[in-house]
């Protein structure tokens, strides 16, 4: 490997949120991420590259050095165990919120009530501090789906316009965390490579403020 820095990049709507800001620092990708097959992409700054990856697997590969710097949702970042890696900005991107959602009828409904989500661990740690006993089922899309088939009472998702709830007859009902995207990196890169880093941030810092 060169000595390049690598930044992470979550795959879908965080990738389309993160273009504007890269072409603001000069470091736009140098291939059109829609149709290449490349996995590892040089940019307009010769000293970075970037990695397009699905959102769980940012937090690994910051984690484990293979990324200098990673950009994850808050909700990704919840969830995953990755030990020392550090929030370094809020992107101000990808806004939207941790809920817990379903028919109003049905949030006190039986003993233990069932949870759809794929956001086990927030969930998990949600109803816990609320001292209520659930069962976490765990999905990975199209939650929505679970209460109007009975496969669950509630759900524990991402509410952006709240379109996709209306759309299937549910309600935001508690707030978890509010959500955006984040920059991290992992402490042994940011002690070997910190003025490099540092460097990056600051472009960033000024990306969010002005684009
Ligand atoms: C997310 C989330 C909701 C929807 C919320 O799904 O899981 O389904 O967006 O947005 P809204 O409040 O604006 O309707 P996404 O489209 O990312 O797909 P996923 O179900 O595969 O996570």
């Amino acid at each position: 490997m060169d000595n390049k820095i690598t930044l992470a990049i979550s795959k879908g709507r965080i990738l389309k949120d993160t273009i504007p800001l890269l072409e603001h620092m000069g470091m736009a990708p140098l291939e059109d991420l829609d149709k290449t097959r490349k996995l590892l992409i040089d940019t307009q700054n010769p000293n970075v590259r970037v990695v397009v990856i699905r959102a769980t697997d940012v937090p690994t590969y910051v984690q484990y050095g293979a990324a200098d710097l990673g950009i994850a949702g808050k909700d990704t970042l919840m969830e995953s165990r990755g030990e020392g890696l550090y929030e370094l900005l809020d992107l101000g991107i990808c806004k939207c919120k941790l809920m817990v959602a379903g028919k109003p009828e049905l949030a006190h409904a039986g003993n233990r009530l069932k949870i759809a989500t794929k956001y086990v661990r927030s969930a998990k740690q949600y109803f816990a501090q609320q001292g209520k006993q659930v069962e976490i089922i765990k999905l990975y899309g199209s939650m929505e789906l679970a209460p109007i088939t009975g496969l669950a009472d509630l759900i524990v998702d991402l509410v952006d316009t709240g379109n996709t709830l209306r759309a299937n007859g549910l309600q935001p009902l508690e707030h978890i965390a509010d959500i955006s995207s984040r920059l991290i990196a992992n402490k042994a890169s940011l002690k070997v490579r910190f003025d490099t880093l540092q460097g990056i941030v600051e472009q960033f810092q000024d990306a969010v403020a002005n684009s």
